[in-house]
Order: structure tokens, then C-alpha cells, then sequence
């Protein structure tokens, strides 16, 4: 494997994806993990990342210096490639212009890393620091107008660095550089492939499990759902998946989630029947935070009494994946602690019961997650299922929920989806891409709490408002509102006061996160 050394603002993480959609195994560490602890991940390669910090800054992240005497191979980008220089007597100034986005290097002499591209090339530039002196036994392999030292070498030792970002899309031959050092240089065969993947985690799963009982908690969700069908996999009715429905979910959804998993995945299916329990606790609350704990609180409680009464579990298998685990390193990162996340580790086990976790995910990235669910099977409309919150529908009803008020947002996000998922289809078409430049990453119907007037007929009516909320996204922690064209907005609007009783209006949400959020509550 590759071990990515990141060196900050998740600059790690894409080259780490980068180099696994070359079948290479990698996993990302903190840039200031010691040389022991690096050894101890047995890399058979170290790539060190770009980063947002000048090595000059008083807290710059830097690197063990032993870390270049191991022997691997090491590939540096950006901050990558002027830690490397620094650490081993070479000399980083500050220049006057920085370079910016697309920039045009000239090769200088043989190179290793270069191969046989060509002697010009387009690639990413973001630094305003720059190389001035390579270390000694390096080739300078590269310059641009403004920039010295765009990449250089030893061959001999199996160091390279360069300036520009060859992880990232716009460098021309970014991944030709990236294969040479991965196959050429290092060796590796690229067999990490989904269906080795798959071999290999079924194996690990029947070796970890015996022939105990694990039990998981089926949200419908893709993670959730790619979990189970692995582990279906692996050791069949061995594993019991507990759906707890709590009434909160989309049109269909309950029916749609037991039929993939008891007629497709043989396993041990438990529809746990929750909707007037949660009906119950939720009458008249109106409070977001409130009606979060509540489900919260009684899935767990749902839950544990399936688990309880089933013989011999010793296993509780979760949908934890890589950024999960990433983020909730609170890893020092440029001096800055990333976001902590820590909701997966945080299971209220009951007094006297504890499960040991499988969580066979917990290194895959949300698309290679989606990729092993394609292969094990998995329908789309759970592998390319979009976001939707643990609680459900009851945090896109402002106010209290109702049975009324559920029928109804039932049946008009149903018509937002259907409208959009088409949409989004269209552009998948054109573009290949499943989340391009226009198409909706989330987009769901809300029910305020109000009513207003309107005409039917000769009838006035006075009845309630849908409010669409479609937005661009990639990761929900920014999000623009989606700049839908007027004939599908149209037909949304009036697919919906035709179709859903009690709706005489729709109203479309223009604003983007920040400063809203994606969901009303
Ligand atoms: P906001 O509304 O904060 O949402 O912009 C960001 C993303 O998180 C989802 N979301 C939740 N997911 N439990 C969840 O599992 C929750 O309580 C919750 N609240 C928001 C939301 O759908 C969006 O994708």
C-alpha cells in the first residue's frame, strides 16, 4: 500500500483516491506521524501531500526526517515537494508573483517521473513559496517562467517532488506521473479492484465472525445497505438486519428497503413496526432539537430490543466509513484540529450488553462505498440514493407532526423526486457525470406550519404551501441553490396542488448554505 501523508485541508484525500482509481491500495496519515508509526502501516510507498501552510510559518507542519531514510519511495506535491527540499538541504524563498491555477512547465533533461511525455505541458500551480536550490544528488526535471524548480529528482534514492498538482483534474498528465511512480518506480501491480475487494473483505468477515451471530441496524441508507449485503455475503443468515421503522421515511421507501433484502440478500430481516410508538412520543413537539432526540433515543431503544432477544450476537455491524474515521481524528493539520465527528462511536449500549463492532467500511470513500454496492448487486435507487437525515421527515415538517401532515409530505416529495431524479437522469446522459455542474444533490419538499389562501374551481381554499427545497452540492457543508429551468419547476408546481390533497401553493427555495442550511429545521 501507499501511505499519503496530508499535510492539511484534506489535500490527502483526493490523491488517496487518485491513486486507489489506479488500484493501489492508500491510506492517508497525519503528516506528523513518526517514521515508527509509518513503518508500522508496512507502506510499500510514501506520498506527501500539498497543504495550505508556508514552510516558513511558525507552526508549518514538517516531517520526521527519517521518514527519507526508510528506503521507500517518495513522491511529493506542492508543500510536498518544498518539505522535501527543506528537510534535505535544499532551499525554499519566498517568491514575489505566486502562479495560480494552469501554468506551462518546460522539461529540463532526463527524467524518471516524466518518462516519455511531453517537453511542454499544462499543469495546476498553487504556491507563491517556491524551491530555489534542490538538495544534493536532485535534478531539477522541470521549470515554468516564474518557477525555478517545478519538479525535480534523484532517481537513484526514489525521491520525486513537484510543484504543480498532478492529483488534480486540469494537470494534462497528471496520472501518467502518478502511474510511473506507482508501477514503474514502486512496482505495484494496481490489483486493488472492486472485486478483489470484495473477495478479500468476505474472506476477512467469515474469519473475524466464526460462526457467531452479527446483527446491524438497516437505515435504508447506503452505507447501511452496502454493509448488509457485504456481510449477506459473507455469512448469510448469520447476520440479522434490524429496520426500524419509525413512519418518518419517504413514499415506499420501507417496502422498497424490506424487498431488496429479503428477495435479493438472504438474511435474517426484522421490520420492527415503530410507527405509532414514534407517532406517540412526537405528538405535539415542535422543538427540531427536540424531535431529533426522541428518534434518536427510541431507534436505539427499538433496536436494542430486537438485539436482546435474539440468541448469541456477538457482533454489531456499522456503516462507518473513511471520512468518518478521518474527521473524527481531530488530527493536527496545519496546527488546526479538523471537524470532530464522533456520532459513530457513540452507541448507547444498555446496561449490561455489549457487541464488538465490524465496521467493514471503515476504510472506503463515499464513491468507492457506492462502487462495492453496484458490485454486490444493490439496486440504484440505493446505491445512488441521496442524502436524507436520520430523522426523517419529521425535521421537513415545521411544527408538530401529524398523520395529516405526513400524508402530505409524503405524497408531494414524492413528486420532487420522481421530477428531479428524472432531471438529474437527463444530465447524467449528457454529461456522464452523476453529480455535474447542474445537476441536484439533495432536493426534497418541506411542510410549513402555515396555510394561506387560494382558488380552485369557484372555491376559495385556504390550505397548505409546499416549499421545494433543490440544491448543488458536494460534501452539504456548502450548498447552492439549484438553478432549475422553468418548465421543470413548472411541472413540479403543478404536478403537486393537482395531485396532493390539501396543497394549493408552492413556493421555491432561492438561498444557498451559507447562510441557510439545507434542511428547514
Ligand atoms: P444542513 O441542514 O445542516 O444539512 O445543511 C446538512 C446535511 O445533513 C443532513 N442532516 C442530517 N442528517 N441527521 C442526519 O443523519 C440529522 O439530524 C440531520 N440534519 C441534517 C441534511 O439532510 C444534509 O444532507
Amino acid at each position: 500500500k501507499v501511505v499519503v501523508l496530508d499535510f492539511g485541508a484534506q489535500y490527502g484525500q483526493l490523491i488517496a483516491r487518485r491513486v486507489r482509481d489506479l488500484g493501489v491500495y492508500s491510506e492517508i496519515m497525519p503528516c506528523d506521524a513518526s517514521a515508527d508509526e509509518i513503518s508500522a502501516a508496512h507502506p510499500a510507498a510514501l506520498i506527501l501531500s500539498g497543504g495550505p501552510a508556508s514552510v516558513y510559518a511558525e507552526d508549518a507542519p514538517s516531517v520526521d526526517p527519517a521518514i527519507f531514510d526508510m528506503g521507500l519511495p517518495i513522491l511529493g506535491f506542492c508543500y510536498g515537494h518544498q518539505i522535501m527540499a527543506a528537510t534535505l538541504g535544499g532551499e525554499v524563498a519566498h517568491s514575489e508573483v505566486g502562479e495560480y491555477g494552469a501554468a506551462k512547465i518546460m522539461r529540463d533533461g532526463e527524467s524518471v517521473l516524466f518518462g516519455d511525455t511531453p517537453a511542454e505541458q499544462t499543469v495546476w500551480m498553487s504556491h507563491r513559496d517556491a524551491v530555489s536550490r534542490v538538495p544534493e544528488g536532485f535534478t531539477v526535471t522541470s521549470h515554468t517562467d516564474v518557477c525555478p524548480v517545478a519538479s525535480m529528482e534523484c532517481a537513484e534514492r526514489k525521491l520525486f517532488s513537484t510543484q504543480f498538482h498532478p492529483e488534480v483534474k486540469h494537470t494534462e498528465h497528471g496520472n501518467e506521473l502518478l502511474r510511473t511512480f506507482l508501477f514503474d518506480v514502486c512496482g505495484f501491480e494496481g490489483t486493488w479492484t472492486m472485486d478483489n475487494i470484495i473477495e478479500q473483505k468476505v474472506s476477512e468477515i467469515r474469519e473475524q465472525v466464526g460462526d457467531a451471530r452479527v446483527i446491524l441496524g438497516l437505515s435504508g441508507g447506503v452505507d447501511s445497505s452496502v454493509v448488509a449485503a457485504l456481510c449477506a455475503k459473507a455469512i448469510g443468515k448469520q447476520l440479522t438486519c434490524v429496520f426500524v421503522n419509525h413512519g418518518l421515511l419517504r413514499k415506499n421507501e420501507p417496502e422498497e428497503v424490506e424487498e431488496v433484502f429479503t428477495k435479493q440478500f438472504d438474511v435474517d430481516f426484522v421490520h420492527v413496526h415503530a410507527e405509532e410508538r414514534y407517532a406517540e412520543l412526537l405528538a405535539g413537539v415542535t422543538d427540531p432539537e427536540a424531535k431529533r432526540k426522541i428518534i434518536g433515543t427510541q431507534f436505539w431503544k427499538e433496536f436494542f430490543a430486537v438485539a436482546q432477544e435474539l440468541d448469541g450476537v456477538q457482533y454489531l455491524a456499522q456503516g462507518t466509513i473513511y471520512p468518518d474515521i478521518i474527521e473524527s481524528g481531530a488530527r493536527k493539520t496545519g496546527g488546526k484540529a479538523s471537524t470532530i465527528k464522533s456520532h459513530h462511536n457513540l452507541i448507547p449500549f444498555p446496561e449490561g450488553v455489549h457487541f464488538d463492532l465490524i465496521e467493514p467500511l471503515d476504510h472506503f470513500f463515499k464513491d468507492e462505498v457506492r462502487a462495492l454496492g453496484t458490485a454486490l448487486g444493490l439496486p440504484d435507487h440505493i446505491v445512488h440514493r441521496q442524502p436524507f437525515p436520520g430523522p426523517g421527515l419529521a425535521i421537513r415538517i415545521i411544527g408538530d407532526v401529524t398523520p395529516e401532515k405526513l400524508e402530505i409530505l409524503k405524497n408531494a416529495d414524492a413528486i420532487v423526486r420522481e421530477e428531479l431524479d428524472a432531471y438529474n437522469q437527463r444530465l447524467f446522459e449528457e454529461t456522464g457525470e452523476r453529480n455535474s455542474e447542474h445537476s441536484c444533490w439533495q432536493y426534497f419538499a418541506v411542510l410549513p406550519d402555515i396555510k394561506s389562501v387560494g382558488v380552485m374551481g369557484d372555491e376559495r381554499t385556504y390550505q397548505r404551501p409546499i416549499i421545494l427545497r433543490a440544491v448543488e452540492s458536494s460534501d452539504a457543508m456548502t450548498a447552492d441553490w439549484a438553478k432549475l429551468p422553468y418548465d421543470v419547476l413548472a411541472r413540479v408546481s403543478g404536478r403537486i396542488v393537482a395531485e396532493v390533497p390539501g396543497v394549493n401553493r408552492v413556493a421555491y427555495d432561492i438561498t444557498s448554505k451559507p447562510p441557510a442550511t439545507i434542511e428547514w429545521e
